[in-house]
């Protein structure tokens, strides 16, 4: 997109070279590009990414990208799905859409977040209008935290000003620290505006581990009773992401008081990758990065970090995550 804006720039710049030689025509090439500028919005569009509230996202690329790179994640696919289309449809949201996703590093989480940033805007995590933030990264030191709680609620509101449909990307939520959580919270609410903002186009989205070993427990049950994992509904999942099942010492706050408000409007589950599920992913990860697949490698990479229902060994912390690239 940067590229875009430089040629844009170029676009507007040209007329004035001509100066020189051509004082009287001037005028009517800026106007002649002003008016293309003003009139075309969609022309404007191909040289710069656009916030427009119009911006529609269509359901069947959403799915297509889904179906083609995010394996064994079905309830994940659903929900995903419905939500996001859903409220991109609705002229007037009575609030921001929130979305809360749980499961093991390298389930799938942020590799979703990218998806549906890629969806909306054409610069995925790199557009203007989606913002990343890292807890760990972003908000490190504690003893900064009324510094980084002026930061946020500024950057909020500054960027949602620019682009109502901004996207606000929220990882290892389960380390933020409570200030902030309290800090982002009326934004995510059923105000009409605050201060003359709305933030009801905006999209929230937020990752955690929380939650992650009791999904675990579900897939288990299902595979010791020989069911299918593509049979767990979501209601099985409740009671997994219920309050109750977030009220441990590392995730017990920001849930519980988000979840009381209800002001996440979804949760979504991933449950740990087996063996094909990951295979599948690496194959994607190495056709991707333009290499052969080698059946050979996926094999063992795959291994290196399987999760086997029998072993009840899982590796969520390994270095290689072919289905979350960073
Ligand atoms: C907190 O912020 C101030 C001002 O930006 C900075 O000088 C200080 O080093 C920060 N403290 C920590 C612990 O990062
Ligand atoms: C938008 O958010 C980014 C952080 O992602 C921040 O650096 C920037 O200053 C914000 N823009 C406004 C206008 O607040």
């Amino acid at each position: 997109m940067k590229l875009g804006r430089a040629a844009l720039g170029l676009l507007l710049l040209a007329p004035l070279a001509v100066r020189a030689v051509e004082p009287i025509s001037l005028g009517l090439a800026l106007a002649g590009v002003l008016t293309g500028y003003i009139s075309y919005p969609r022309l404007y569009c191909l040289f710069a990414e656009c916030c427009s509230p119009k911006r529609s996202l269509s359901r069947e690329a959403l799915q297509k990208d889904l179906d083609s790179k995010l394996f064994g994640q079905h309830l994940a696919k659903k929900v995903i799905l419905n939500a996001l289309s859903g409220f991109i449809s609705n002229p007037k949201p009575k609030k921001p859409l929130t979305l809360s996703l749980h499961g093991w590093t390298g389930t799938g989480k942020n590799f979703v977040s990218k998806i549906i940033a890629e969806n909306i805007y054409e610069g995925g995590l790199n557009s203007d209008y989606v913002h990343l933030f890292v807890a760990t990264l972003h908000f490190p030191h504690i003893s900064n935290i009324t510094l980084y709680k002026d930061q946020l609620q500024s950057w909020i509101r500054g960027n949602v000003s620019a682009c109502a449909r901004s996207i606000f990307i929220f990882d290892e939520m389960d380390k933020m620290h409570a200030g902030l959580i309290d800090a982002i919270k009326p934004y995510l609410d059923y105000y009409d505006n605050l201060d003359g903002v709305s933030y009801q186009k905006a999209i929230f989205i937020f990752l955690s581990n929380a939650g992650a070993e009791r999904i675990t427990d579900v897939a288990l049950d299902f595979w010791r009773s020989g069911k299918q994992r593509e049979e767990i509904k979501l209601k099985d999942m409740e009671h997994a992401l219920s309050v109750s099942a977030f009220n441990n010492k590392n995730s017990g706050f920001w849930h519980s008081s988000l979840i009381d408000r209800n002001l996440i409007d979804y949760f979504v589950p991933f449950l740990p990758l087996e063996y094909k599920h990951l295979k599948m992913c690496i194959r994607v990860e190495m056709q991707s990065r333009g290499y052969e697949v080698d059946e050979d490698i996926v094999s063992r990479v795959a291994e290196e970090m399987t999760f086997s229902p029998k072993r009840r060994e899982f590796s969520p912390t390994k270095a290689v995550k072919p289905c979350s690239p960073s």
